[in-house]
């Protein structure tokens, strides 16, 4: 039987970078038609009552609903150690993250964490997210495994690190990377919603061999994609040139072992040269926008303006645990500062898209998640416009749905948050 799900409604018919607030599909008072997981139609409320006479309606009055935020980075490794003091980046890894990620060769912390996770992400509306694991295989198999339970589709792939660089414990060979990747692949690609990505953590933990025999993985598995970090520090692009002296550039490390292409996604990607600009762009892979981690860790202001106008593909992220939050709502507020810091203010409906159908696109799947249109997978929150009392006051004088939904972008947090649904299922809050 359909559900009918009322209040506000936003769903996007196109691109607000291209099209402008046009693009946005906004309804004062609209209902959703979900069946089966899936998307069965929207309009004004009462078309879509009169449309529906037999559905099971669900009121959510003043609320506005939207497609569930898709973040395309994080680590959910990283979760116990989010918000750790003081280093910039490679200091912080070294610190902070591998002797925390060496703690999922416990498969029982690591299925902790993996739940733990993923409700904090639900609490926060986000319905998918693209994650790094950890070298552990168990580490894979506990997310999915979570995801599974919790009906989300999710993008995770096991962490490849074979150079001398990472530490005894945290460090696979070039063979057991491919060996290890293919086992989660064939387990896990495909089954309900997981999707398996190739994931060599970036060249300066991966020898030469293992960049190569991760490429040939990609190369016989085009349908997956493939995730790395790419030019976040300028220390790092000092460390990547002095360990692949022959590389034209960082994006070179991955290009010549065939480890770029349309389903790539390169997090971070602030400094980068004009040439890597143009094979990004010509090979159409992805640009993952990761602010409070660019932030957090003293990384640098990715360049929005720049990188949309010249028609890349761009994702947005919060890069848990270098980012600073769960949130998307807090990781738009910071790509907003960061274009600021740039001169170019970025709109509400931008932000929006870029934390919907923008990162479903850079994870090739916007066909299915990141908006509300018939056919799609039901994936949806629920926001609360005047969750605090400080975004309450500032709503009252608000006269457009963008100076509405503006205030809980830039100060909202997990309270905006009044439900988030998962395939038609209400996923939090439960009970
Ligand atoms: N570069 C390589 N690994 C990482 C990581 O875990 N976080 C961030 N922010 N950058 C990285
Ligand atoms: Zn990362």
């Amino acid at each position: 039987m359909a559900t009918l799900h009322l209040g506000q409604i936003l769903s996007f018919d196109g691109s607000p970078f291209d099209e402008g607030h046009d693009a946005v599909w906004h309804e004062r008072r609209g209902g959703l038609a979900v069946e089966d997981g899936k998307v069965l139609a929207l309009g004004p409320a009462d078309a879509m009552r009169a449309s529906h006479p037999q559905a099971e309606v669900v009121d959510h009055g003043e609320g506005l609903i939207l497609p569930g935020f898709v973040d395309a980075h994080a680590h959910y490794p990283q979760t116990g150690m989010i918000a750790s003091w003081g280093k910039r980046l490679i200091d912080w890894l070294n610190h902070y993250t591998f002797p925390e990620e060496m703690r999922f060769a416990d498969p029982a912390y690591a299925r902790d964490v993996a739940a733990r996770y993923l409700d904090l992400l639900l609490a926060h509306g986000t319905t998918s997210v693209c994650s790094y694991c950890t070298i552990h295989p168990a580490s894979v198999d506990a997310l999915f495994e979570a995801a599974e339970a919790r009906g989300m589709r999710v993008f995770a792939g096991r962490t490849c690190m074979d150079r001398d660089t990472a530490p005894e414990g945290l460090r696979d060979t070039a063979q057991s990377a491919y060996d290890e990747s293919l086992a989660l692949l064939r387990r896990w690609h495909g089954t309900g919603r997981a999707s398996y990505v190739i994931t060599p953590r970036f060249s300066p933990t991966s020898t030469v061999a293992q960049l190569e025999a991760l490429g040939a993985l990609w190369a016989e598995h085009p349908d997956c994609l493939m995730q790395t970090h790419l030019s976040e520090q300028t220390d790092e692009i000092a460390w990547v040139k002095s360990l692949y002296p022959s590389a034209r550039d960082y994006l070179d490390t991955y290009e010549a072992h065939g480890l770029l292409g349309a389903g790539g996604l390169y997090g971070h990607a602030i400094h980068l040269e004009p040439r890597e600009r143009d094979r990004l762009r010509e090979v159409g892979a992805a640009l993952v926008h990761c602010p409070t981690s660019n932030t957090f860790i003293g990384s640098g202001l990715f360049d929005m303006d720049g990188l949309t106008k010249e028609g890349q593909v761009i994702g947005l992220a919060t890069d848990t645990g270098g980012g600073s939050s769960f949130s998307m709502l807090r990781t738009m507020a910071a790509a907003y500062e960061i274009a600021q810091l740039r001169h170019r203010p970025l709109h509400a409906s931008e932000l929006l898209w870029l934390a919907t159908q923008g990162s479903a696109r850079a994870l090739r799947c916007d066909d299915r998640i990141g908006n509300l249109a018939p056919g799609m997978e039901a994936d949806f929150v629920v926001l609360d416009l005047a969750s605090t009392p400080a975004i309450a006051q500032r709503v009252a004088q608000a006269d457009t749905i963008w100076e509405a939904v503006f205030p809980t972008i830039m100060m909202g947090d997990d309270r905006a948050v009044d439900s988030t649904w998962v395939a038609g299922r209400k996923a939090a809050p439960l009970g």
